[in-house]
């Protein structure tokens, strides 16, 4: 059983090149509902779920988007059943060693977000070699948010500059959003432009949410095993639709 694939290479023509999101964030959303329907364990839905993203980066590397980050795994996950956190951690130890090889063919820079010291040895091992790997890659910037929470990344932040503060290094005066954005996991990398959530649940669970402050956010009740380049189309035309402000008026 595959995924549909998402069959366009080239740049739908009802897209305009100069509206594309730069960032696009996806939280993957649905998997254990997608399962469920079709009588099968939540982790075949998981399983599914790992083609999905790996033709979502595809897409999004062909119609030229500079970067996606993907929700893997929150830190409020590990409250699921043992057999499914194991299961979770294993799929991407495996998925990152069987893939390391065409992300460099495909010039993708890979990287992690999230309190990566918690996760098994084995599993940081190979997120460390496959980031290392492919941190000289100039295609698109990928970025895999595990073991990640907003309000802990938030909270390890204020920590780190709290500590140079302490040490003289830093005075109270110069924290800006610049320097406060510099202790984000995130650090180097614009904020997303859109975000979508699959499975029609209208919440942000905890995902970046410092650098969200503007995002576009399109939610589709598809669920994220059954998510397609249909999809992604559709919700990059509704975002191409969008009047951003940033808090401005337009021009009468
Ligand atoms: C998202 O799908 C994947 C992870 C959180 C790892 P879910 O597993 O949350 O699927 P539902 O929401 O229970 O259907
Ligand atoms: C968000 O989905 C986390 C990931 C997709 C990794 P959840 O399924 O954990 O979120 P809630 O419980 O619906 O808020
Ligand atoms: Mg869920």
């Amino acid at each position: 059983m595959t995924a549909k694939p998402f069959a366009l290479q080239e740049l739908p023509t009802d897209l305009m090149q100069e509206r594309m999101p730069r960032h696009v964030a996806v939280i993957m959303d649905g998997n254990g509902r997608w399962a469920k329907r079709r009588g099968l364990p939540r982790i075949m839905g998981h399983r599914r779920g790992v083609d999905v993203l790996k033709s979502l980066l595809r897409c999004c590397r062909d119609w030229g988007i500079e970067a996606l980050t993907a929700y893997a795994f929150s830190t409020e996950n590990w409250g699921r059943p043992t057999e499914e956190v194991e299961f979770l951690m294993t799929l991407f130890e495996r998925v990152l060693r069987q893939e390391l090889q065409e992300m460099m063919q495909e010039d993708v820079q890979i990287r992690f977000v999230g309190n990566l010291v918690m996760l098994p040895r084995s599993l940081q091992a190979e997120i460390e070699r496959a980031v290392t790997e492919t941190q000289k890659n100039h295609g698109i910037r990928f970025t895999v948010a595990t073991n990640y929470g907003g309000r802990q990344e938030i909270l390890q932040a204020c920590r780190a500059i709290a500590t140079q503060v302490q040490a003289g290094q830093l005075e109270p005066e110069e924290i800006d959003q610049a320097v406060f954005e510099r202790h984000l996991y995130t650090a180097g990398i614009c904020d997303p432009d859109l975000l979508i959530r699959t499975s029609g649940e209208m919440r942000i669970s905890n995902f970046l949410l410092w650098q969200m402050a503007y995002a576009e956010i399109y939610v589709t009740n598809t669920l994220w095993p059954d998510f397609n380049g249909e999809e992604f189309h559709r919700a990059l035309i509704n975002y191409q639709q969008r009047d951003r402000r940033f808090g401005k008026v337009n021009a009468p």
